[in-house]
């Protein structure tokens, strides 16, 4: 076990009409918000306007900024900082999932001196202060909504880091089941891989935690019994209100905690697949989580067999990763880079991504030729 602190600061507001106090806490920061979100799901799913609603009702002033893509860009970071720089905002409310609200952490940095983003990634700037955000969570997957990380990609240099920041912790995360109805089916599949990837990088990660592995067991055994029912029934609101749980908790600290931290290797090559060709995060790591336990399969023989037997009732290693395959199948999710048509031709390509990106395991190590052997197991 080791040593650790744990400090999350975030408080969450869970279940039906969570967003009742969203304008309440909105405006205890001040009466102009910067509002952002993404492609247009929250017009059509009617979320902008339960949220709108609550910041005009708390008398606050809002500045929109739409359009933030999944897998989202630093331009979008930018260009939103600098609307609400100009506008002189006092919070952020982030409407959206993963990709809106990680997108809000860097715009609430950005905000208060004037430079990019990136300028914190490459360590020209240092961070001293913040816009508080709220988020109002509309897809369950990442985690974003109760921790300090953000990933973000620069479509000029092709990277995609992750970035931790104290910073970062959302102010409040409000979480209603309910807003997370209209999510697609591939989404939704996509969220459940994820959380369960979040699991996998602390179960493998440094340092051992046996109680952050029972967290992680658990969590994943959450979700393993509630996808197939919630895909058949995506509107069931005690399916999506447990999923939605079990993905916060899969990346609050809580399944880590103990442990020196995740290995994200896996995460690491995901992030390459997203920044290239724009696949989706959890479709990036359905295809690379079992060709990485496949590879590392002699070194990590106990744990692995060991999960399989708690998860699938497996009876080894090999049975293990077979059975997660199976699972992310089932859900829809590919499970080889040939099903969503990359091709051999793209592992150069792939290789010198993973390269710019220093892509490597904080426990497992990886050398060139791992690289090289866990890139053929995905195609
Ligand atoms: O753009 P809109 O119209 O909002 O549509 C989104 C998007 O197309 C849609 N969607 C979201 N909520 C919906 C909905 N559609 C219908 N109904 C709803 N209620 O879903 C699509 C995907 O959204 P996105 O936010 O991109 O997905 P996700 O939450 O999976 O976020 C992925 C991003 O988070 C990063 C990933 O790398 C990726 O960039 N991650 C962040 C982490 C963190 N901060 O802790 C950890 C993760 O490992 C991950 O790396
Ligand atoms: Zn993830």
């Amino acid at each position: 076990m080791e040593n650790f602190i744990v400090h999350n600061p975030t408080s969450l507001h869970f279940g039906k009409g969570a967003t009742d106090t969203l304008g309440e806490h909105a405006s205890r920061f001040g009466r102009r918000i910067l509002l952002v979100y993404g492609k247009g799901s929250v017009r059509k799913n009617g979320t902008y306007d339960v949220v709108m609603k609550q910041l005009k009702k708390s008398g606050c002033d809002v500045v929109e900024y739409a359009g933030i893509q999944p897998n989202p860009i630093l331009d979008d970071v930018d260009a939103a900082a600098t609307l609400g720089r100009r506008h002189g905002v006092s919070a952020i409310v982030a409407l959206g999932g993963g990709s809106v609200i990680d997108s809000a952490k860097f715009i609430s940095i950005a905000i208060p001196v004037k430079r990019s983003a990136w300028d914190f990634i490459e360590k020209k700037a240092e961070v001293k202060t913040s816009i508080p955000v709220l988020s109002v969570l509309t897809l369950a997957a990442t985690g974003t909504e109760m921790n300090a990380f953000a990933v973000i990609q620069n479509e000029k240099t092709k990277q995609k880091p992750g970035f931790y920041c104290p910073h970062f912790f959302p102010r409040h995360s409000f979480l209603d089941p309910e807003f997370t109805y209209s999510v697609p089916r591939d989404q939704t599949a996509y969220g459940i891989v994820d959380l369960m990837a979040h699991c996998l990088e602390g179960f493998y990660g440094k340092g051992e935690s046996m109680l952050a592995d029972r967290f992680a067991i658990a969590i994943m055994r959450e979700a393993i019994e509630i996808a197939p029912k919630l895909l058949a029934d995506p509107k069931n609101y005690e399916l999506r209100a447990r999923m939605m749980l079990a993905a916060t908790y899969a990346l609050n600290g809580t399944a880590m905690v103990g442990k020196a931290g995740g290995d994200w290797a896996v995460h690491g090559f995901g992030h390459s697949l997203s920044v290239l060709y724009g696949v989706p995060h959890g479709a990036s790591l359905s295809i690379a989580y079992p060709a990485w336990m496949k590879h590392f399969i002699d070194v990590t023989y106990r744990k692995t067999a060991c999960l399989g037997k708690e998860l699938f009732d497996a009876g080894n290693a090999a049975e293990t990763v077979v059975a997660f395959e199976k699972f992310f199948k089932k859900t829809g999710c590919p499970v080889r880079l040939s099903e969503i048509k990359i091709g051999r031709g793209k592992k150069p390509e792939i290789l010198q991504n993973l390269k710019t990106n220093s892509v490597n395991g904080n426990r497992f190590k990886l050398e060139e030729r791992d690289i090289n052997a866990i890139l053929d197991l995905m195609l």
